[in-house]
């Protein structure tokens, strides 16, 4: 039986799904990926933008930063892959997006499927480019205005307390929320198959919920391009892009 096959048949079967999405389900859209040889992190340094030293020593910068990426995610679409999944969702079986990423296509593709209802939307593990949270009182609120970085003063600043905002993102040096990893773990070891789509597979804690699958006794199924730490382990690795490979591997899934 093909990879295929095998990926197939256990879908079908399967009454619980979870899908961990990484950069490369979005690289379609037109966001562009951090480890891929045009990637994020082969153009700028992480420990200048992404680590809240960075945003202690310059926030104009880092705002710089996240305001041309939340300008650049807000100018993209979801693609067949974040269409495909959002209709798996709509059907019999249990399905929870668990998503490293921090852009919004996601959400956009439930809301595309299903008007108005907004939807569960995915567990975003690393934060979003469309929330931020304030350093002085805490509060988390979501924000899509464009970002003016001219100078400190123009920075985002907390709706509650007037304090100085941040990208409500997770950096490097942070720890991820413990609640909502706690939940996508269990979601993982209780799925059936956890479908792990466009990830280096190489940033813990997030690269570990396809373990907790297959600790559970579930079927883990790879797809991307290139192959990962995660292939050797996966029950089934389709390679191929998200846009391509998804709508055929759980096309018809959402009948009941
Ligand atoms: P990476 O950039 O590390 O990996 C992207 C993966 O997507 C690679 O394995 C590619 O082969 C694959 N890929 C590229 N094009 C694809 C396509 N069309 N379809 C499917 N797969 C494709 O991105 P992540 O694994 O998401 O963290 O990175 C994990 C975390 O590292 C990110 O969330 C970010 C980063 O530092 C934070 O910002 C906290």
């Amino acid at each position: 039986m093909s990879d295929w096959s095998k990926a197939r048949a256990a879908l079908e079967a399967a009454r619980n799904i979870v899908v961990l999405t990484g950069a490369g389900v979005s690289a379609e859209s037109g966001v562009p990926t951090f480890r891929d040889t045009d990637g994020l992190w082969h153009r700028f340094r992480p420990e200048e933008l992404a680590t809240p030293e960075a945003f202690r020593d310059d926030p104009r910068l880092v705002w710089e930063w996240y305001g041309w990426r939340r300008e650049r995610v807000a100018a993209c679409a979801p693609n067949a892959g974040h269409l495909s999944l959002a209709r798996l969702a709509l059907g019999p079986r249990g399905v929870t997006v668990v998503t490293q990423n921090v852009d919004d296509l996601h959400e956009r593709a439930d809301d595309e499927m299903q008007p108005g209802t907004g939807g569960a939307g995915p567990l975003h593990l690393h934060g979003s480019l469309f929330r931020s949270r304030c350093t002085a009182c805490g509060v988390s609120y979501p924000d899509r205005e464009p970002v003016d970085a001219t100078d400190e003063d123009s920075l985002p600043r907390c709706p509650a307390c007037g304090g100085l905002a941040r990208p409500d993102v997770v950096w490097f040096g942070e720890l991820l929320d413990e609640d909502l990893l706690r939940r996508a773990f269990r979601l993982a070891r209780d799925a059936d198959v956890c479908l792990v789509v466009g990830t280096s597979s190489v940033v813990y804690p997030a690269a570990s919920v396809p373990r907790y699958t297959r600790a559970g006794g579930g079927f883990v199924i790879e797809v991307n391009p290139s192959r990962t730490p995660l292939s050797a382990l996966a029950d089934a690795v389709l390679q191929g892009p998200a846009g391509g490979m998804i709508p055929p591997l759980v096309a018809d899934l959402w009948s009941p």
